[in-house]
């Protein structure tokens, strides 16, 4: 496959026929992964090559996946997890020309920060590829990738589901991500949110545009059994002014054993994480809880999206 542009900077680069392809890139990647942890077996896909994780928003995994991932390709990595305060972005140094100074350095970028739009504008500096990890509330590309690709997995297929989505859809950008991704695949949607919390007008609008189905209610009870995958959210704290609006949403939903008892038996429960609350430890011993395999299977989905913006074949 080929992608359309070089930076992955949002979903909508990806059609239907990309993604598919996409994923068979990525079963071969964990297959990469898998002769390294039995075998010690180093690829040598990304020998010689640099990346550089530029955060300006905490994160666990999305930055550790992404270092691991060039690591198991035979890659280096250079890293800043804390841009806003120790880079010199103190000294009002632009995103154009970070990405000016970055890309003589390393060969591919990677970054998080607060503000939508903002990947775009160190993208318009850079000489080299950048990849958004997240871009305030707007877009998280490569979760919803590896999103998909454990519902593929799981499901076999993604044409048709009904996806539920629970919690903050207003402020989340990874269920908006999720939804460019998933309107190629005729779904029907659930989403389930306090009425201050829906998925933008916009967004809804975009899937009943492509045909797709789409119920908006507050009570996860009432809906949970039509369920094929229960996508659960969290309350985006970062996003509200103060405690007082946050602690309006704080604990709106919680998905425990006894919610669990009304979904599928062939049901799948992914969350992005963090959690707080919103998922009950008690649910991770439930088969099907694949939130932990996401996080597992969103280290070969970078890997492969590393060696797509390289052009590398596999
Ligand atoms: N899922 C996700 O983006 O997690 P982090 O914020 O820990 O990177």
């Amino acid at each position: 496959m080929k992608f359309k542009h070089q930076h992955i900077l949002s979903t909508k680069q990806f059609d239907k026929n990309d993604l598919l392809a996409f994923f068979e890139v990525v079963k071969k990647m964990e297959k990469v992964v898998e002769e390294a942890v039995k075998e010690g077996k180093q690829s040598k896909l990304c020998e010689g090559k640099i990346l550089a994780t530029l955060f300006y928003e905490p994160s666990t995994r999305t930055r550790f996946s992404f270092e691991t991932a060039m690591l198991r390709l035979g890659g280096r990595v250079i890293s800043n997890f804390d841009m806003l305060k120790t880079s010199s972005a103190t000294k009002m140094e632009t995103l154009y020309d970070t990405g000016k100074v970055i890309s003589q350095m390393a060969n591919v970028i990677v970054m998080r920060h607060p503000e939508v739009g903002s990947t775009e504008k160190m993208a318009k500096g850079s000489n080299v590829p950048v990849i958004n990890a997240g871009d305030g509330s707007g877009e998280h590309p490569t979760q919803a990738l590896l999103d998909l690709y454990t519902i593929w997995k799981s499901h076999g297929r993604i044409d048709g589901l009904t996806i539920g989505m629970i919690g903050d859809l207003k402020n989340g950008r990874v269920p908006h991500s999720q939804c460019s991704l998933l309107k190629h695949f005729g779904c029907k949607f659930i989403f389930v949110s306090p009425v201050g919390l829906k998925m933008p007008s916009e967004i809804t609008a975009e899937l009943r545009a492509c045909g797709c189905e789409v119920v908006e209610t507050e009570d996860l009870a009432e809906v949970i059994h039509d369920m094929d995958v229960i996508c659960m959210t969290r309350i985006q704290k970062e996003r509200f002014a103060n405690d007082e609006e946050y602690g309006k949403y704080a604990g709106s939903y919680v998905l425990d054993c006894e919610m669990m008892n009304l979904a599928k038996k062939d049901s799948i429960v992914l969350h992005p994480l963090p959690r707080v609350d919103e998922i009950s430890s008690e649910v991770d011993d439930d088969p099907r809880a694949k939130y932990f395999e996401q996080v597992k299977n969103g280290v070969a989905v970078r890997m492969a999206l590393i060696c797509e913006v390289f052009g590398i074949k596999v």
